[in-house]
Parts: structure tokens; sequence; C-alpha cells
């Protein structure tokens, strides 16, 4: 039951955080190397330098490079009662990756599908 009401409020949360995000843009392929990062990375900076608010969030979890492309990798987070504040790198830029979590930028994830679509949700749901 808490289980429950705690996924509801998370639902919750994640529908009002998305709301207040006026254009998403997905950058993803089947295949791996083919340049998402660097898309990503070039695609954020474009739009800041135009003085858009921008918001990349890192869905790699078992290679995070975007930490790196940005400059900030080795930097750590910790999770507070307030959400997570992703890491700012530059006023109109901040970003949110799995690297930011892990103490060794080489620390294997192991996890799995079911796993993976928690850490993405909580992603969406709880960072500010
Ligand atoms: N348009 C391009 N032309 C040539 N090389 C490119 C281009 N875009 C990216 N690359 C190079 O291709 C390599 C892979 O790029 P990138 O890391 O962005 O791909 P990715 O899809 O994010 O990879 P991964 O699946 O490992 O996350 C990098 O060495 C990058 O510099
Ligand atoms: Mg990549």
């Amino acid at each position: 039951m808490k289980d429950m009401t705690e996924k509801i409020e998370q639902d919750k949360r994640l529908r009002e955080r998305m709301e207040r995000i006026k254009n998403k843009i997905i950058v993803i392929s089947g295949k791996g190397g083919v340049g998402k990062s660097t898309v990503s990375v070039n695609l954020a900076y474009a739009l800041a330098m135009k003085n858009k608010k921008v918001g990349i969030m890192d869905t790699d979890l078992h290679g995070p490079n975007i930490p790196k492309m940005l400059g900030f990798e080795g930097e750590q987070i910790i999770p507070g009662a307030e959400g997570i504040e992703p890491f700012c790198v530059n006023p109109n830029l901040s970003a949110i990756s799995i690297g930011l979590f892990l103490e060794n930028a080489d620390d294997p994830v192991i996890w799995r599908g079911p796993l993976k679509m928690a850490m993405i949700k909580q992603f969406l749901s709880d960072v500010n």
C-alpha cells in the first residue's frame, strides 16, 4: 500500500515537472557510437547561447560521458530533501547524469531494465 502511494506521488511530481518544461528534445538511437552525445551537447550549448534555459538529462547509465564533455567529470551530487539539484554548467545550462552519483567514473553499472526505468523516472520526477 505504501509502495502504491509512493508511486502515485512520484507520477504526480513527474507530471508537474514535465509540464513546466516547454520543449523536450530526445536524442536517441538504437545503435551505439553514432553521435548522440555529440549532438546533445552541441544542441544544448547552441540553445543556451541563444539565451534559452536548457537542461540535459543524460540517460546513458552504462557509459555516461556527458559529465566529461561538459567539463564536470568527478563532481558529485548528494540528493537532498528538496529534490536533486542538477550540475550548473552555466547560467543557462544545467545537467544531470548518473555519472554524478558514481564515486568513480569507471565504476560499473550493472542494472537491468526495470532498475534503469526506475532511475530514469526518478530523474524525471525528482531533479530540480
Ligand atoms: N558528425 C560527426 N562526424 C564525425 N564524427 C563524429 C560526429 N559526431 C560524433 N562523432 C564522433 O563519433 C564518436 C562517437 O560520438 P558520440 O560519443 O557522440 O556517440 P554516442 O552515440 O553518444 O555514443 P555511445 O553510444 O557510446 O554513447 C566520437 O568520437 C565523436 O567525436
Ligand atoms: Mg553517448
